[in-house]
């Protein structure tokens, strides 16, 4: 698989270039999805002046077949009245992002759900997000792999 990689102030300028859809939305919250979302969720606070909670997940292959993702880390925040917007790196399978929505709603009533990432991969797709979340990618790309200024 070919590498992309980005630089910190490539990814800045992708993250300032489309804050002000973010502002549009105007999130009361954002959240950030350790560990891919949590610089770019730093990143964007020097546009929008937002608290910043997170989450952090991971995606485990328990066999070839189905994949799961593993909580790390939840918060216990009542979101029923609260817009949030939810930031990570990548759109790639799209399955955490799934997860990760039907849990805010389930766990923290959210109801008010936009969803933020950088890169979105087209491709087809294993997870799918609600026609109610507002979703913002700063660009689509193909499906390559991308090495972000914090991989090493
Ligand atoms: P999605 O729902 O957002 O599409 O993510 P998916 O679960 O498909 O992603 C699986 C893992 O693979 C994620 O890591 C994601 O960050 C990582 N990933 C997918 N494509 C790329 C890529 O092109 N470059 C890099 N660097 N990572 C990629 P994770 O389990 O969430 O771990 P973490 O790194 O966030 O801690
Ligand atoms: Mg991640």
């Amino acid at each position: 698989m070919e590498k992309i990689r980005y630089s910190y102030d490539k990814i800045t300028q992708l993250i300032k270039d489309n804050a002000h859809k973010i502002k549009n939305y105007n999130p009361d919250y954002i959240i950030a999805i350790g560990g891919g979302g949590l610089i770019p969720a730093r990143l964007l606070r020097n546009f929008i002046k937002k608290p910043i909670y997170v989450v952090s997940l991971s995606l485990y292959a328990d066999d070839k077949i189905k994949d799961n993702v593993d909580i790390v880390q939840w918060i216990d925040t009542d979101l029923s009245d609260k817009k949030i917007m939810i930031i990570d790196e990548v759109d790639d399978t799209r399955k955490t992002l799934d997860f990760c929505v039907k849990r805010f709603k389930l766990i923290n009533n959210a109801k008010d759900i936009g969803v933020f990432v950088l890169q979105n991969k087209i491709k087809e797709k294993l997870g799918q997000l609600d026609d109610d979340v507002k979703y913002i990618s700063c660009e689509n790309v193909d499906d390559n792999w991308i090495v972000y200024p914090w991989d090493l």
